[in-house]
C-alpha cells in the first residue's frame, strides 16, 4: 500500500501542471504512443485531448437516442423471457434485438451496445488511440466490454451518502456530496467482478495483482468534463498491488493522494484496469456527463468464460456477421471475437513475429 499514501512532490507538481494530458493533434502518433505508454506505466492513466474535434453534437444526440433504445430492448428482452418465448421466437422477434452467442451452450445475450451507435463507432478505432493500446498490450486486441455512461446526478445535495445494492446485488453510492466516491479497479482487477451471485460473477485477479497491465479501460469524453468533473484517481495505485474494494478502507471517502482528471470534450482518457478510480458526482444537475466507456484487451485473456446464464450484462455482448459488416474497416477487427458466425485467427503482426523468431531460432540450429 505504500505507493497509496506517498506520492512524491515533483509528481504533485506535475499532476498539478495536468502533465498527463497529450495532444493528439500536435504530436505524432509515434510520439503518442511513447509518451502514453510512459505514463500509464509511471501513473496508471494519460489523456489524449483533440481526438474527436468540431461539433460533438452528433455524438451526444446519437448516445443519447442509443441509451433510451438500449433501456426499451432490455426491458422487452425481459418481458418476452418471462412470457416464455422460445429462443428462436426472440432471435426472430421484429422489433428486439439479440443475438445468438458464440458458445453453443449459451442463450441469445442483448446486441452489443455498438450496435446503436454507428456515428460514435467512426470514432472509436482511432489510431492513434488503437496504437497505444496495441503498444501496450499486444498486437492482437480485443474490446471485451462497451457501454454509455450518462450522468445527471440531482441528488448532490444529499449530506450522506446514499448506498443501494445494485441489480447484481452489490452496495453502490446512489447519491452523495461532491466528497463522495466509489473507488474500485476494473475488470479483470476488480474484486466484486460484478456480482456476489456465481450466475453472475465473472471472476477476479488474485491479490497482491501482477505488475502487468492486463487491460486498458477507454474513456471518451463527449462532453465538457469540466463543467461536470472528470473520472477521479488515485496517480500510481495500479501498482499498489491491491483493489480498494478489498475490504480495508472505506471506498465512498475522499483519498488522500486523489486527483480529478482534467479533460475536454473530445479527449480520451485510458486508463489500466488496476488503477484506482471512481466517477464523479456531479456538480451541476443541467450539465450533462456524456461518456463512453470501452475496455480492451489482450488476445490472451479470456473474456467471456464465466457468467454464461447471463442474459443481460455487458459482457462481450455478441454481434452478428451483418452487425460486424456494418462497422468501419478500422473497428471490425476488435469485435470479431463476438461473432458466433467467423472464426477468429491470430493476427498477421503476430503470424510474422512467429515465423522471424522461428528464421532466427533456426539459422542457429546445429
Ligand atoms: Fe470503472
Amino acid at each position: 500500500m505504500k505507493k497509496i499514501n506517498k506520492i512524491s512532490n515533483s509528481l504533485k507538481k506535475n499532476l498539478r501542471k495536468e502533465y498527463y494530458r497529450l495532444d493528439g493533434l500536435k504530436l505524432k502518433n509515434n510520439e503518442l504512443k511513447f509518451k502514453a505508454q510512459k505514463l500509464i506505466n509511471e501513473i496508471g492513466f494519460c489523456v489524449i485531448d483533440n481526438v474527436i474535434t468540431g461539433n460533438l453534437d452528433k455524438y451526444v444526440n446519437e448516445i443519447e437516442k442509443a441509451n433510451f433504445k438500449i433501456k426499451a430492448n432490455t426491458e422487452l428482452f425481459k418481458k418476452l423471457i418471462k412470457k416464455g418465448l422460445s429462443e428462436e421466437s426472440l432471435l426472430n422477434h421484429p422489433i428486439l434485438e439479440v443475438r445468438k452467442s458464440k458458445f453453443r451452450s449459451r442463450k441469445s445475450k442483448l446486441v452489443n451496445d455498438i450496435f446503436w451507435m454507428p456515428k460514435f463507432s467512426k470514432k472509436l478505432g482511432d489510431k492513434r488511440i488503437t496504437d497505444i493500446i496495441k503498444f501496450i498490450l499486444d498486437d492482437h486486441v480485443r474490446i471485451g466490454q462497451l457501454h454509455s455512461k450518462i450522468g445527471i446526478n440531482q441528488n448532490i445535495n444529499s449530506r450522506k451518502n446514499k448506498i443501494t445494492n445494485d441489480k447484481f446485488g452489490l452496495p453502490r453510492v446512489k447519491s452523495g456530496d461532491l466528497n463522495s466516491r466509489e473507488w474500485h479497479t476494473d475488470w479483470p482487477h476488480d474484486p466484486w467482478a460484478y456480482s456476489k451471485n456465481r450466475s453472475e460473477n465473472i471472476g477476479c485477479v488474485k491479490e497482491p495483482f501482477p505488475d502487468l497491465t492486463m487491460g486498458l479501460v477507454v474513456i471518451h469524453y463527449l462532453t465538457d468534463p469540466k463543467d461536470v468533473g472528470g473520472t477521479w484517481v488515485v496517480p500510481a495505485s495500479h501498482k499498489s498491488g491491491f483493489s480498494p474494494r478489498h475490504g480495508k478502507i472505506s471506498i465512498s471517502l475522499p483519498l488522500k493522494n486523489e486527483h480529478q482528471v482534467k479533460a475536454k470534450a473530445g479527449s480520451v482518457f485510458l486508463q489500466d484496469t488496476r488503477l484506482w478510480h471512481s466517477s464523479p458526482v456531479l456538480s451541476n444537475s443541467i450539465a450533462k456527463r456524456v461518456t463512453i466507456v470501452s475496455r480492451w484487451y489482450p488476445w490472451w485473456l479470456e473474456l467471456d468464460d464465466y457468467a454464461p446464464d447471463s442474459r443481460f450484462n455487458i459482457v462481450a455482448r455478441p454481434l452478428s456477421l451483418k452487425d460486424i459488416k456494418k462497422l468501419p474497416k478500422n473497428l471490425k477487427s476488435y469485435f470479431i471475437h463476438l461473432c458466433f458466425e467467423k472464426k477468429e485467427y491470430i493476427n498477421r503482426k503476430l503470424i510474422l513475429r512467429t515465423k522471424s523468431f522461428l528464421k532466427k531460432s533456426i539459422k542457429l540450429l546445429r
